[in-house]
């Protein structure tokens, strides 16, 4: 009977990476903890108790996951000090990755548990997370050069919603590469990121050579603020981005380079031709998956007026469907929003469309944690949203078919670039399309999310990202280079 979710689905057969249940278990109730990892003092004798923030699972906010000490200004002196490009050679390099990957491998239940009580991940999102981070650590490694030079020293600083995957691909680049690394993980999810600090350490990189400075925009904002950095990779929103290239023009060097991934406001066009029952899946799935946290969330989709009465029934059959609750439970489809602020944000943009009788259609959530209902909302046009909503909050529009020039200008107009989907089975179409749409990443009949690594490269263009995508071929190079001295004031 354990076997079969709530949906009566049996599980006996479904392929695992790990015995889910037995892995995950021990950890249900385990406490955490992150602080400062710097190389002069790798083992912070601060006690986590004493000055430290507690961080609450997002899904059951009085499950206490744990404790995070934040990065000081002398932690963050001291770190910039301490910091060594990685002299080993290639092949060394290259097998401590490969030996960080196994580590990932071998802890997979631990990050199971890590993952869905500090980020509130379903299961679906943690195994392919965990496989994502592991794909970057032995990708990058196969990538390590000799004829590359480390540029230096990078400030890594990431967000929440990958909290391992982006936080450890940012990282492998730049020690693929022989560069010291300052990793500065997201507020929200520090202890996932002290975690596999602690693995890739264990793993035979150095402490001086990767070091871990918790904290917030305060601490990031002083890791991009210094002539000593000789790189910064930063994922997260556009607004960020916009500031730390500010920083950067002040106090780096004029040729320091930044790898800026950000937001999108991602649209899928879904003509007459589409298969209707394909479309469904893909849409649920692009908009709704990862409780819609995913920068390459389906936000905004353009259906053909002629198919709209069809489809959208189809759509909120297919809505009800899907279930919101506790991400540990194995049934669940989608979890909670990362944290208070979030679902405060999302909740009044929804309050407003509501209020506007804009709501298309709308599921229950748990009243309990940071849940959000999965939500549709009708829009004229992607023009009317003039911000990314970084939830569960699908919009639709319609569009006649002389109209789908000036789809394709307004979906440009927005300034973003990362996803595109289209949903047709004319080939010219697609053609046509494809050509004319600017985004970095285009997907035609599937879904618009989970990019693999090294076969589907991943980064936008405008507002959306400077390129070179993650996971391609041309990301490292970016992190290689001449290294040069600080000019003087
Ligand atoms: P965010 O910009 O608020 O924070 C990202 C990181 O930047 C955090 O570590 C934060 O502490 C740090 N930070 C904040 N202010 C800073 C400052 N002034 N200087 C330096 N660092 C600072 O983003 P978020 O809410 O954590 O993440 C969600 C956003 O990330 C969404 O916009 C999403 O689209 C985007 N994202 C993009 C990609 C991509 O590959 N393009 C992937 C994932 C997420
Ligand atoms: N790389 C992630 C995706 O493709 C963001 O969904």
């Amino acid at each position: 009977p354990e076997r079969q979710n709530a949906k009566g689905w049996d599980l006996t057969h479904m392929p695992t990476l790990v015995d889910i249940d037995a892995a995950r278990k021990p950890f249900a109730a385990t406490q955490f903890a992150a602080q400062p990892l710097t190389a002069t003092n790798p083992d912070d004798p601060r006690s986590p108790a004493a000055d430290a923030t507690p961080i609450y699972n997002p899904a059951k906010p009085d499950d206490l996951v744990g404790h995070v000490a934040a990065a000081t200004h002398a932690d963050i002196d001291t770190a910039l000090a301490a910091a060594q490009p990685w002299d080993a050679d290639v092949a060394t390099r290259a097998r401590i990755l490969n030996a960080a990957a196994d580590a990932y491998e071998a802890n997979a239940g631990q990050i199971f548990a890590l993952l869905a009580r500090e980020a509130g991940k379903t299961m679906p999102d943690v195994v392919a997370e965990i496989r994502e981070a592991v794909d970057f650590l032995r990708y990058y490694a196969a990538q390590a050069r000799p004829d590359r030079s480390a540029r230096g020293i990078w400030t890594c600083i990431s967000p929440w919603n990958f909290p391992l995957a982006i936080f450890t691909g940012q990282i492998a680049a730049a020690l693929a590469a022989g560069n010291a690394v300052i990793a500065k993980p997201a507020e929200q999810t520090p202890l996932i990121a002290s975690f596999a600090v602690a693995l890739l350490h264990q793993a035979g990189v150095p402490a001086h050579v990767l070091q871990l400075l918790p904290g917030g925009g305060a601490v990031g904002a002083a890791l991009t603020a210094d002539v000593r950095i000789n790189g910064v990779a930063f994922t997260g929103s556009t607004a960020t981005a916009r500031k730390i290239r500010a920083s950067m023009a002040m106090h780096c060097n004029p040729g320091t380079p930044l790898i800026a991934e950000t937001g999108g406001l991602n649209a899928m066009i879904v003509d007459s031709t589409a298969l209707p029952e394909h479309a469904i899946r893909d849409i649920i799935n692009g908009a709704f998956r990862s409780a819609g946290q995913r920068c390459s969330a389906l936000r905004c989709l353009y259906v053909q007026d002629d198919i709209a009465p069809k489809l959208l029934k189809m759509l909120k059959g297919a809505m009800d469907e899907l279930r919101a609750d506790d991400p540990w439970d194995i049934s669940t489809d989608l979890g909670p929003v990362i944290d208070k602020a979030a679902h405060q944000n999302i909740a009044d943009y929804i309050q407003q469309a509501q209020a506007e009788g804009r709501i298309i259609h709308q599921l229950d959530a748990p009243r309990q944690g940071h849940f959000i209902p999965p939500t549709a909302i009708r829009v004229d046009s992607i023009a009317q949203m003039d911000r990314e909503i970084f939830g569960p909050v699908l919009h639709v529009a319609t569009f006649r078919a002389e109209a789908l020039d000036e789809v394709i200008t307004a979906i440009n107009d927005t300034g973003y670039g990362l996803t595109f989907g289209l949903h047709t089975r004319i080939d010219d179409r697609v053609q046509a399309i494809v050509e004319r749409v600017d985004a970095g990443n285009i997907y035609v009949n599937r879904d618009q999310i989970g990019a693999v690594v090294g076969s589907q490269p991943f980064g936008g263009e405008g507002l959306s990202g400077t390129g070179p995508k993650a996971g391609g071929p041309h990301y490292l190079p970016r992190f290689s280079g001449e290294t040069r001295e600080p000019i003087a004031d």
